[in-house]
Formats: structure tokens, sequence, C-alpha cells
């Protein structure tokens, strides 16, 4: 679903990201972990054209994420979920769930903001999905952090895409309300085989949540793998520091690829119809 081949970002003098290779398959949950100004931001932002890299290729959902011709393409296949729900607080929670459909409709009903019957009822599945179905009618600034989270999570499913960019998406919510939001993100992956891309500071739930975590450090990639294959070793690998990892990226072969749970074809059952 997404390849990543030598990827490069400068700003200025300053690599952020150094030859970054990476395979996420179709339904996996990958996991990125790395210290703050590791690249994580960054490598996410290249995977949706918000960020046009140095050098390398990105083709995600089948698009080349570097060539700005096909980036609108790309994005109506790929939603983004960031740290602070990015919510419209005066409008519904229905509506925001909604405003997920504007990249697919057409532009003057975009403009009107008109939805079908198919729009409100995919909308209101959506919100089903993140258990707040009841809350469709309420205004989004009497919701909670984490039930805005969810709105947010719901607001991508209803983009219908095939790629979900989770930038820290619990990072300022209490550790019971994060596990709740990652479950109803896992199992939108699960259900509706979309594919999830999450940066996470905290290792705890990478390895709950992740079929597979990747480590990045100043910019490059020092460890791929399940997160039982995930030890003591490579966290201080991963939050060494630039310095550090450079150097032991040198000297450390890459994990071998992990075995891949198996997604079953939810398209095929009719559960994406
Ligand atoms: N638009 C920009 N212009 C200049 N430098 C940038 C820009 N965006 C990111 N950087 C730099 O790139 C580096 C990596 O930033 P990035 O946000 O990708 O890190 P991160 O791993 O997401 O960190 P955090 O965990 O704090 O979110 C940092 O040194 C940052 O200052
Ligand atoms: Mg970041």
């Amino acid at each position: 679903m997404i390849t990543v081949r030598s990827l490069t970002k400068h700003y200025g003098s300053n690599a952020v990201l150094r030859g970054i290779d990476l395979d996420v398959a179709a339904g996996e949950f990958l996991v990125i972990l790395g210290p703050s100004g590791a690249g994580k931001s960054t490598l996410l932002r290249c995977m949706n054209g918000l960020v046009t890299p140095s050098s390398g290729e990105l083709v995600a959902a089948g698009f080349d994420a570097t060539d700005s011709r096909s980036v609108r393409k790309l994005r109506q296949q790929v939603a983004m979920i960031f740290q602070h729900h990015n919510v419209v607080p005066r409008l519904s929670v229905l509506k925001n769930v909604l405003t997920g459909r504007l990249g697919q409709v057409s532009t003057l009903s975009s403009i009107l903001q008109l939805f079908s019957r198919h729009d409100l009822a995919l909308a209101m599945d959506c919100l089903r999905r993140v258990g707040l179905d009841h809350k469709a009618g309420e205004r989004t600034d009497a919701l909670s952090g984490g039930q805005r989270q969810r709105v947010g999570i719901a607001r991508a499913l209803a983009q219908r895409p095939q790629i979900i960019l989770a930038d820290e998406p619990v990072a300022s919510l209490d550790p019971k309300t994060s596990r709740l939001v990652l479950q109803y993100l896992r199992a939108a992956c699960r259900e509706l085989g979309i594919t999830v891309v999450c940066n996470l500071h905290q290792v705890d739930y990478a390895r709950e949540f992740g079929d597979r975590i990747v480590g990045l450090s100043g910019g490059k990639l020092v460890f791929d793998g399940r997160g039982d294959q995930l030890r003591e070793s490579h966290l201080n690998l991963i939050y060494s520091g630039p310095e550090q990892a450079q150097e032991h990226c040198a000297a450390t072969s890459r994990q071998s690829p992990p075995e891949l749970v198996p997604i079953p074809d939810l398209a095929a059952q009719g559960a994406l119809s």
C-alpha cells in the first residue's frame, strides 16, 4: 500500500530524513516510534504530499506522493488524524464527520455543503464505529478531548480512505482514553481493511496496537519488527539520539521483515460496500 525508497528531506542544512526504505502492506497497522525531532511527522507528511521530499520515491495507494499532479488524488485515499483533534468546535458532531466527504463530492456540492442520503448514512455509520452516533446532533465543543479525537477518526473513516495517517493521536489524552481511541483506530484497520500508519511516543501502546513497529532516529530507520521483537537494546538505539543512532545504523543490520497478520479480504465479503 505504501512504498518508500531512499527518501530524503532536507530543510536547508538540516537533514531530517536520511534515506528511508519502507514497505507498508495493505491492512497493516504500523507504528512509528522515535524521539522528538526524529522526523516522524515529516515522514507522515511526505506520505500524503503535504511535504515534498528532497529525493527518493514514495508511492501511496498507487499514487506518486512526490508528484504534485497526483497529490489531489492521493489525498482522497489518505486521511489524516492529528494530535490536536482537528475538528471544528462550533460545528455539530455529524457535520464534522461529513466534512470528511468534502474531498469526494463535486466542487459545487462541496461549496454548498450538500450531502446525499448516502453520505449521511455513511457518516452515521462512521460515528457508530467510534461509539458516538448518539452525539451526532451535539456541538463538538461540548465533547471531551477523547470524544473529539473519536470524531476525528469518524471523519477520517467517512473519507473512505485506503490509508489513515495518525500523528500522535493520543498525545494529549489520559491512558484509559488513549487506549480506547487506539482500539477504535485498530478496529477500523481490522474491519475495513484500512492501512494505518501511526506515530506514537508510548512504547507500550506501540507493542499493544502495532502489527509492526519501525524505530526512527535521526532521520533513519533503526528498527523494523514486531512488538515482541522490540528489545531494550533497540529502544536504546531508537532513543539514544541522532549521532549514536547514525553510528549504530551502519553497524546494525535491520531486522528481517515480520510475519504480517493476515487480513481477511473484507472488500470481497461486502464489508466495504
Ligand atoms: N517546515 C519545517 N521547516 C524547517 N524545519 C522543519 C520543518 N518541519 C520540521 N522541521 C525540522 O525537522 C526535524 C524533524 O521534525 P519532525 O516534526 O518530523 O519530528 P518528530 O519526530 O515528528 O518530532 P515530535 O516527536 O516532537 O513530533 C526537526 O528538526 C524540525 O525542526
Ligand atoms: Mg511529530
